[in-house]
């Protein structure tokens, strides 16, 4: 789990970094010494860290958000996955998206589950391990992660912007 600062941090490097950098400002108190903080009102609520943290995992975390800029308004709803990192046993949220063509990837049937393949792909039968690593089928690569933020107990993440792993 990122803080403020390592939030931060990390989403400036490469070009993930562009789309929050529009937002960063709206939260920044010019000349304060005050910490960091960041405009959460377009970004997705996935709740309280708490609750995130109980449960069997990897599990499924719906969502719902407003995306606004000044011109327009954007909603959209969908969810992601959510697991505990192997190291550390922080939270691991991925993208649902497969990275072969864009498809969204569900629970593997029991039979694959069995054999380490927790997600499977319906368009081209991609395949990837409960923590979202490929392991079979066309997907070039692992499943696009989110950086989670945490402001009041709440864990943020910029649906837009995932990381490429
Ligand atoms: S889009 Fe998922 S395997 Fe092709």
């Amino acid at each position: 789990m990122l803080n403020r600062r390592e939030f931060i941090s990390k989403s400036l490097k490469g070009t993930t970094g562009l789309i929050v950098i529009s937002i960063v400002p709206i939260g920044l108190s010019a000349c304060s010494n005050k910490e960091l903080s960041l405009d959460t009102d377009s970004m997705v609520n996935l709740g309280p860290l708490t609750e995130l943290n109980k449960g069997i995992f990897p599990k499924k975390v719906p969502y719902k958000v407003n995306i606004k800029d000044a011109w327009t308004e954007q909603k959209m709803e969908g969810f992601v996955y959510i697991n505990k990192t192997f190291e550390d046993n922080n939270l691991l949220i991925l993208s649902p998206i497969c990275t072969h063509l864009g498809c969204v990837v569900g629970d593997a049937d029991e039979k694959l589950q069995k054999e380490g393949i927790r997600y499977y792909c319906p368009c081209h039968g991609g395949q990837y391990d409960e923590y979202g690593v490929n392991v079979g089928g066309p997907p070039p690569r692992p499943l696009e992660m989110f950086s989670p933020y945490v402001e009041n107990g709440n864990v943020y993440i910029s649906i837009l912007n995932p990381t490429v792993r």
